[in-house]
């Protein structure tokens, strides 16, 4: 025959319940088809990196600055924010001068800013750049 428990033994559980929640984290781009434009652009002239980083014909990516530079055939540099302009990811990838959004796939040419692949429909913005001293300076458009 057990004997009852005395009715004093009271699991007394507070506390346990004011766990903050966590994990608001990396919800990167939910999208929500914002449009409003995609901002992110450099408000003041960054410095990217030297001036022989682009190749005729080629493209780079600056990832930390969110900028992309390309140089055409004949030498002279482009620049564009590279964040995406459709639900605002900064893209980071560069394939060849193609850049790929990771969110949804958009992709871009590198040297006009022009949509390739949809979902995107508006071109990257463009952005002022020039050489100085030997490096690729960036900036919001004149
Ligand atoms: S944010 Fe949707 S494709 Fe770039």
């Amino acid at each position: 025959m057990p004997g009852r428990p005395s009715a004093s033994r009271r699991t007394v559980l507070r506390g346990a319940a004011l766990t903050p929640v966590a994990g608001l984290g990396l919800a990167a781009c939910s999208g929500g088809g914002g449009g409003g434009g995609a901002p992110a652009t450099p408000t003041a002239p960054v410095v990217l990196g030297a001036e022989s980083e682009v190749a005729k014909g080629g493209a780079e990516l600056y990832q930390d600055q969110k900028v992309v530079v390309s140089r055409s055939e004949d030498g002279s540099l482009k620049a564009f924010s590279s964040i995406c302009t459709h639900a605002g990811c900064a893209i980071n990838k560069l394939d060849g001068t193609t850049l790929v959004c990771p969110c949804h796939g958009s992709e871009f040419d590198a040297r006009t800013g022009k949509v390739l692949r949809a979902p995107a429909t508006e071109p990257l913005n463009a952005l002022s750049v020039e050489a100085k001293n030997g490096k690729i300076v960036a900036g919001p458009e004149a």
